[in-house]
This record gives C-alpha cells, sequence and structure tokens, in this order.
C-alpha cells in the first residue's frame, strides 16, 4: 500500500504551477507531515494521492494504481481525504449521515457500517452532536465531522489536510490520539500542518515543501535543526526542539540568551 509520485507537474488552467517536479515515496505505515507556507502547493499536492487532482505531467502511483487511470469513486476505497475546508466536503443534513455517507458508499455491509460511524463519532467527541445539522456547529466542530467522515471510510491510507488549524488544545490532543489509533491498526498517515509541536510529537517523517517543491524530507528531529532550510519554509522551530537544541549543545551565547528568555 505504498505512495509512489515521479517528477509531478501541476499547472492550474490559469498557468500558475502550484507543483514544480515532486518525487517522494511514502511507504505502508508511516506518518508523514508536510509543512510549508501558504500557496507552497501543500493541499495540490495530498489532492493528487485520492485522485481529486490529476497531474499535468509526471506520475502519482497508490497501491500500484496509477491515479490518472483510476476514478475518484475507485481511489476512495484506498485514501480517506480531510478537506482543508469541512464546508466543501459535507452536505448532508445531519452530522450521522455525513458520516454514514463514506462506508455506505464503499459498500460496506450495516453492521460494519454502524460500527465505524459509531466508533468514528467517539474518537471525535461527537456522539452526542450525532443528529445535529453540520451546520448548526462551529467551524472546528465541523472539521472534527469532516474528519469523522473520513475515519468512518476505513481506508489504509488517511490524509488530513490542516486538522489541527483552528482547534483548541483539547481537540488537538484528540487529533493526536486518533493519529496514534490509526497507525497502530498499520495505516499510513499523511497529514499538512502549520502546527509544529504537533509535527514533531506526532509525525516520523517531516516535508517541507517550498514554491512546489521539496526542500527538505527528513525526521522531524532534523528537519527542524536545519535553520536555513526551516527558514527557507518560513516557519518556527517548534519549541520543544529549540529547548532540546540548547540543552544538548554546548551553550553559547546566542544559547545563554534564549535560556535566559524562557
Ligand atoms: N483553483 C486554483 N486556481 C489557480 N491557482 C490556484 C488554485 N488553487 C491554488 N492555487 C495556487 O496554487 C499554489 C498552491 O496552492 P495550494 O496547493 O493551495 O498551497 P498550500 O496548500 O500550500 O497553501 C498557490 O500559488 C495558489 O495560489
Ligand atoms: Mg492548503
Amino acid at each position: 500500500m505504498s505512495i509512489e509520485i515521479e517528477s509531478l507537474v501541476y499547472r492550474f488552467p490559469n498557468g500558475v504551477t502550484a507543483l514544480d517536479g515532486v518525487s517522494l515515496r511514502i511507504d505502508a505505515g508511516e506518518r508523514v507531515a508536510i509543512a510549508g507556507q501558504n500557496g507552497a502547493g501543500k493541499t495540490t499536492l495530498v489532492r493528487h494521492l485520492n485522485g481529486i487532482v490529476k497531474p499535468t505531467s509526471g506520475t502519482v502511483t497508490v497501491d500500484g494504481w496509477n491515479t490518472a487511470e483510476h476514478s475518484i469513486a475507485q481511489l476512495a476505497a484506498k485514501v480517506g481525504y480531510l478537506f482543508q475546508n469541512p464546508d466543501q466536503q459535507l452536505f448532508a443534513r445531519t452530522v450521522r449521515q455525513d458520516v454514514e455517507f463514506g462506508p455506505r458508499n464503499l459498500g460496506y455491509s450495516e453492521t460494519r457500517r454502524a460500527e465505524l460511524v459509531s466508533s468514528a463519532l467517539a474518537a471525535t467527541g461527537l456522539t452526542d452532536h450525532a443528529d445535529a445539522h453540520p451546520y448548526e456547529l462551529s467551524l472546528s466542530d465541523r472539521k472534527l465531522v469532516a474528519l469523522a467522515a473520513v475515519l468512518a471510510m476505513d481506508t489504509p491510507i488517511v490524509v488530513f489536510d490542516e486538522p489541527t488549524t483552528g482547534q483548541d488544545h483539547n481537540a488537538v490532543r484528540n487529533i493526536a490520539n486518533i493519529i496514534d489509533n490509526l497507525h497502530e491498526q498499520g495505516k499510513t498517515v499523511v497529514a499538512i500542518t502549520h502546527d509544529m509541536d504537533f509535527c514533531a510529537e506526532n509525525f516520523d517523517r517531516t516535508i517541507f515543501l517550498a514554491q512546489g517543491r521539496i526542500i527538505t524530507d527528513a525526521p522531524p528531529t532534523e528537519a527542524f535543526t536545519n535553520e536555513p532550510q526551516v527558514t527557507a519554509a518560513a516557519l518556527e522551530t517548534p519549541q520543544i526542539l529549540r529547548l532540546t537544541q540548547a540543552l544538548t549543545h554546548p551553550p553559547t551565547t546566542k544559547i545563554k540568551t534564549f535560556l535566559t528568555n524562557l
């Protein structure tokens, strides 16, 4: 169930080149975070994984399938995708119906569907809101409904586009638990995040994108300690790593200043 991306270029009809030669392999069970400033091409990249977007040139292969040769419906059995904006993903009249849509469409049995829906609602803390209209909920809760809808599809690969943006501390911890759980089930997790602490704590591998290209692909501890690349990706080093760096290197004047400012 690997993902292989070869020399991927994507150009929007208006001529904007969003991806400019991306090659990448992700193996089954990996936890990969993608970071980079707005407009770097993160969303366009992950939308290739479930075939919403098809390459202008280059190839994207998911579990041996060239995405250009498969429909979104076919790819939905392999890749669950949480939209950056939940309002592009939700459409049903109740939370439960939105969460049920995926597993129903994938043809899962009624028993399996019921189990998946109730565990997805529980994992996202939405059990009590199952009968609410999604639009009665706040944007951050709608994002959790969209997340539950992805979990309920029980796909081997899950892709989250900015899952923690706008979420409070408890919800972020919950999302971290969900990622742990998916990892324990052997699933591949790919997430776009601006939250570098979240990234350092929950992922094995960090990819920085800048102007449609990969500029870093390394374990978080390495990625975030490479200051020129962190700067190029316009990111902040996570606090936890700044602290470890400060404690494991001989205390230079810069670090002493840093420590006194903590
Ligand atoms: N529908 C679109 N039409 C034209 N250009 C777009 C469209 N969506 C995104 N872009 C452009 O493509 C580039 C990459 O966007 P995106 O993948 O959304 O980046 P990110 O998710 O990293 O913020 C940006 O320059 C953005 O302005
Ligand atoms: Mg985006």
